[in-house]
């Protein structure tokens, strides 16, 4: 894989994905082996919003590459609160660490970022933009549960603002797929999405209902409702608690369809599921460290 910096799935080839799920494979067989990797290597950890899975797995990868975190900690208690731009901070951090994990509300703000550093930058999430080592993560939980050619994946729930859909989508196209879009129509794909898809001559129809396309799927990708950027919250109250999935939905799935979602969840998956050999999401989010390794072993 030959890139500066992860900023979108857009920028991943067939070639660099495989590489990168291969090398994943390596370290999950025995991820205490890699101790001797990048000894001293130090990951920066900036984070401008919520995480859990993405900034623990980058922490865990890194230290089990040998190496060690550097963490901005909370915005509130960083100079970002006296009104440091973002340029700014990373130009700072770049000269404290070999890399640098990047969340940040803003829309592109990755693509900017990475303009003013040259250690590698990983887009950890970009508002409703991209998150690339996501869909790494959720193409290695693919393959290794249904295969990555000749599927059918449906993927259900805020399409608008997820992030997660939006980058899966476009790595997808890679492969030989057969994608559905269910959402309620205000949560519909965006238009440079759906345009980059079409231009991409990706397999896509789009659905107002599970039911008239849940017994075709392979993998079932179910997302949280973004409340936290809807403009407008009685917006977002028209929406809450539809696309939900609980054992009496999946009465005609097919019984080996793998259900994914990139977690938190809120109601969209009743817990009921999370017995059935079905629900993958626990697995995909345990894929995000050996994912991350292999990511940040191919970058330093
Ligand atoms: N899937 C994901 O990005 O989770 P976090 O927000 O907890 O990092």
């Amino acid at each position: 894989m030959r890139h500066d910096h992860i900023i979108t799935a857009k920028q991943l080839s067939r070639e660099d994905i495989e590489a990168v799920l291969d090398r994943a494979a390596e370290f999950d067989a025995d991820p205490g082996a890699a101790l001797d990797r990048h000894p001293g290597k130090l990951l920066a950890l900036a984070f401008y919003e919520p995480s859990t899975r993405t900034k623990m797995s980058f922490e865990t990868a890194i230290k089990r590459l040998g190496g060690d975190v550097i963490d901005m900690g909370p915005v509130e208690y960083s100079s970002v609160k006296k009104g440091e731009s973002l340029a700014d901070t990373v130009r700072v951090i770049e000269g404290y660490a070999d890399a640098i994990a990047l969340r940040h509300p803003m829309e592109g703000s990755a693509t900017m970022a990475s303009q003013f550093v040259d250690v590698p930058l990983l887009n950890a999430g970009d508002g409703a933009g991209q998150h690339p080592t996501q869909t790494l993560l959720d193409l290695y939980t693919i393959r290794e549960q249904a295969g990555l050619d000749d599927i059918t994946i449906g993927i259900m729930g805020d399409l608008k603002y997820g992030r997660t859909v939006h980058s899966l989508a476009h790595a997808l196209t890679n492969f030989d797929t057969r994608q559905h879009f269910i959402s309620p129509e205000s949560l519909k794909l965006p238009r440079n999405v759906r345009y980059d898809l079409h231009e991409e001559g990706a397999q896509v129809r789009e659905h107002d209902s599970l039911d008239e396309i849940l017994p075709e799927l392979d993998v079932l990708y179910v997302t949280r409702i973004q409340r936290e950027r809807f403009p407008d919250e009685n917006e977002y109250q028209k929406v809450a608690g539809q696309f939900t999935i609980d054992v009496e939905t999946l009465e005609s799935a097919d019984d080996d369809l793998t259900i994914m979602h990139p977690l938190p969840r809120v109601d969209e998956i009743d817990p009921a599921i999370d017995d059935l050999d079905n629900a993958t999401y626990f697995e995909q989010a345990h894929n995000g460290v050996p994912v991350r390794m292999a990511i940040l072993d191919m970058l330093l």
